[in-house]
């Protein structure tokens, strides 16, 4: 009986095509547009190590405990907590709503990215690079809103499919090649004249930007690009055979998440460099940043042929990355609908596809029909990534945190991780869920929160 209901929930073919898979969903545009401004922002090298070291002492044990829990309930968030004690169902609920929420809004980002890509292919790099293309593209209403459908559609044919036949297949394509891709632009881009002097300032750490900010930008950084305190780990981590390793798991996905990170800054720190004439620092994040500042300097890389591959390759990269994680935000969805409803895996895509396809038209329309529609002075794709990753992702770590530290103890983690590792680190473990991990969560709430009503500036 057990088995067979195992098997009807689905299992990892194999431990490298879990970490694929997982590395998959931390691969995203927060590796390509966030980390790499984030580090031109924050004096280059002395990010870099600082997020390396958070990385280390803290993402990775956060990412052991949710893949833990996972495997320890076989369940998705809600059932997952639920299980560990059912005065904890409610960090099950906010996790999953979590996961609901972002993929309509990182639907339509995939969407333009997919716009962007299709252009690059028809040759339309002139267009591209106007500076006003962007912002008259998503106000234009429909075409936004069929390219992120299409997005979701794509996500949708993977996920139906299953975890073994779709996820993980499919990560085993698409990863290898991102990282392909990934390298061979970086490559290009590093060799360019005047590259050098860009990749010295990626590099250089400028230890009079270290500061408290710095640390939170970092932290906050880490959680979206781990994917962690949504559930997907949960939702992952209840796939895993008993005896796959969750500690070289856990560091496989989290160095190849980095590198992939620091890979990307080799692409657009350098670039940026040349572009601005010497003002890295004066990068942007996001939207700007990507699909206006990009394309420009894609412009000047001389000949019409070499941008148009360039320019091509890229959006393709990105397009990659960003499916992968859609990927896993779905498959967290579709896990939880058809946990707590007791339906097919089937009838939870439908659910969870038609869901994110509705809910998306408002993230797409706030640049259009609902331009006027403002909360807390944000659009409303800008508010839904606020509410997501700024207030509920932190909440949900620093709850993860506070059950696993004081209510179920570490040590039902440990005990779960040393069913297939030696887990040496354990006593280490034990303090960052206890006291560093809730410390430092609080802060990066706190000052994020602050940040966005401007009464800091982070
Ligand atoms: N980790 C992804 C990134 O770096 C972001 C993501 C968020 C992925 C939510 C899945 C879910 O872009």
């Amino acid at each position: 009986m057990e088995k067979t209901e195992k098997k009807s929930r689905g299992q990892w073919g194999s431990g490298i095509g879990f970490v694929l898979a997982a590395a998959g969903s931390a691969v995203g545009l927060g590796n390509i547009w966030r980390f790499p401004y984030l580090a031109a922002k924050y004096g280059g090298g002395i990010f870099l190590l600082v997020y390396v070291v958070l990385v280390i002492t803290f993402g990775v044990f956060l990412m052991i405990t949710e893949i833990a829990i996972g495997r320890k309930t076989g369940l998705s968030p809600i059932g997952a907590y639920t299980k560990l004690g059912k005065k904890f169902k409610f960090v099950g609920v906010i996790a999953s709503f979590v996961a609901f929420f972002i993929l309509p809004y990182y639907s339509v980002i995939g969407g333009w990215v997919m716009k962007y890509f299709a252009s690059y292919i028809g040759n339309q790099h002139t267009a591209l690079a106007d500076s006003n293309f962007f912002s008259s593209f998503i106000s234009s209403g429909a075409e936004p809103i069929i390219w992120q459908v299409i997005f979701i559609l794509l996500t949708t044919a993977v996920v139906i499919f299953g975890v073994e036949k779709g996820i993980e297949k499919a990560s085993k394509i698409l990863m290898p090649l991102l990282f392909l891709l990934l390298v061979g632009l970086a490559v290009y881009s590093a060799t360019r004249p005047g590259a050098l002097d860009g990749i010295a300032f990626y590099f250089k750490p400028d230890f009079s930007k270290f500061s408290m900010n710095l640390v939170l930008a970092a932290m906050g950084q880490m959680f979206y690009s781990m994917s962690l305190a949504m559930g997907i780990m949960i939702t992952f981590g209840s796939y895993v055979k008993k005896d796959e390793n969750i500690e070289t798991s856990s560091l496989s996905i989290a160095l190849f998440d980095t590198i992939v990170a620091i890979i990307a800054g080799f692409i657009i720190v350098p670039s940026f460099y040349i572009f601005s004439g010497g003002h890295a620092e004066s990068m942007n994040a996001g939207p700007g940043l990507m699909f206006g500042v990009l394309p420009q300097i894609f412009e000047g890389f001389g000949s019409s042929t070499v941008t148009t591959i360039f320019g091509a390759v890229f959006f393709l990269l990105v397009f990659f990355a960003a499916i992968t994680s859609a990927i896993s935000l779905m498959e967290a969805v579709v896990s939880t609908i058809s946990d707590q409803l007791k339906i097919n895996r089937k009838l939870s895509t439908f659910i969870a596809s038609a869901c994110a396809i509705l809910i998306s038209f408002l993230p797409s329309l706030g640049y259009s029909a609902l331009s006027n529609v403002k909360i807390i002075g944000l659009d409303i794709l800008d508010f839904m990534d606020f509410i997501t990753n700024a207030v509920l992702m932190p909440i949900g770590a620093l709850l993860t945190c506070i059950i696993v530290g004081y209510f179920l103890t570490p040590k039902t983690i440990i005990d779960e991780v040393r069913i297939s590792s030696p887990f040496k680190p354990a006593k280490l473990y034990t303090i960052v869920i206890r006291y560093f991990g809730p410390a430092i969560v609080i802060a990066v709430l706190v000052s994020s929160v602050l940040n966005t009503f401007g009464i800091i500036k982070l």
